[in-house]
């Protein structure tokens, strides 16, 4: 059920769904997206105590300007103090992992584990930074609905994208919902985002590494670097996916997950 609060005068939406539980899971959306890209993956984890959260400047939450990744961040705690929630699982998709690992530098007793999926710790290359900044002219031009329909398309396994036109369609449709300044907000905090490596190296909880072999903009071969850092990891790299398992195998997404909240929940 969504639920709404005022961090600092601006609205944060949530969706706390499933059992109440001391160990929730909580879910981060990435770039252009909002809390109902996990929608698919809701009925298979119905046992799992969850929360979704719309990060600033995207679904229902209000924009912050500039946040930067530790702005993304603070709004997660916000909500987990809101409810009282002491320690939690945090895994986020692709920009939502970086601001789970910013999260995991500023509040690590707050964790007892967190994912990364299609998402790794290594800060922007200057082509990517360029790439970004053509993004940000392009928005502020005014062209967001073209932006977002030339972004999604190119971050599926090809395989998939050809036969699966109609669920890249819904994903335009929810970007194209997006306001243009919480877009070019997150681009911007993207580009300044730091490097996280020693913050997974020194990871105190376990970490969960989920990767598409046919992730375009993510290569796992690289990212598997990543996976070697932690005392604990738990790796996973799914065949014929791209970037967006959530969407592309959801069923393997919800056994993968549901199995890492359970195993960060025993111990
Ligand atoms: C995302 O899917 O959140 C972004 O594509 C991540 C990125 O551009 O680095």
């Amino acid at each position: 059920m969504k639920q709404t609060l005022l961090n600092n005068g601006r609205r944060i939406v949530y969706y706390p769904d499933g059992p109440e539980q001391a160990l929730p899971l909580v879910l981060l959306h990435g770039f252009c997206e909002d809390a109902s890209l996990w929608d698919g993956l809701l009925p298979g984890l119905r046992d799992v105590p969850l929360l979704r959260i719309d990060l600033p400047g995207f679904g229902g939450s209000d924009l912050l300007p500039a946040p930067g990744m530790d702005g993304y961040a603070d709004a997660v705690c916000a909500v987990l103090n809101d409810l009282s929630i002491g320690r939690c699982v945090l895994v986020g998709h692709s920009m939502g992992g970086y601001v789970a690992l910013e999260f995991v530098e500023k509040y690590p007793d707050r964790l007892a584990g967190f994912g990364l999926i299609h998402s790794h710790p290594w800060a922007d290359t200057s082509e990517r930074i360029e790439n970004r900044r053509r993004g940000i002219d392009m928005l502020r031009s005014g062209k967001r609905d073209l932006y977002v329909t030339q972004l999604f398309p190119g971050l599926f396994a090809e395989a998939f994208a050809k036969a699966n036109p109609e669920i890249i369609n819904l994903l335009i449709e929810q970007g194209k919902r997006q306001p243009a300044e919480g877009i070019i907000a997150a681009l911007e905090s993207m580009i300044d985002r730091k490097e996280h490596l020693e913050t997974v190296r020194n990871a105190g909880c376990p970490v969960l590494f989920l990767l598409g072999a046919e992730d375009p903009i993510i290569p796992s071969g690289w990212a598997l670097q990543a996976a070697l850092l932690p005392a604990v990891a738990d790796v996973h790299v799914l065949p014929g996916v791209g970037h967006m398992g959530i969407l592309e195998a959801p069923e393997k997404l919800v056994e993968i997950v549901q199995q890492f909240w359970q195993f960060c929940a025993r111990r």
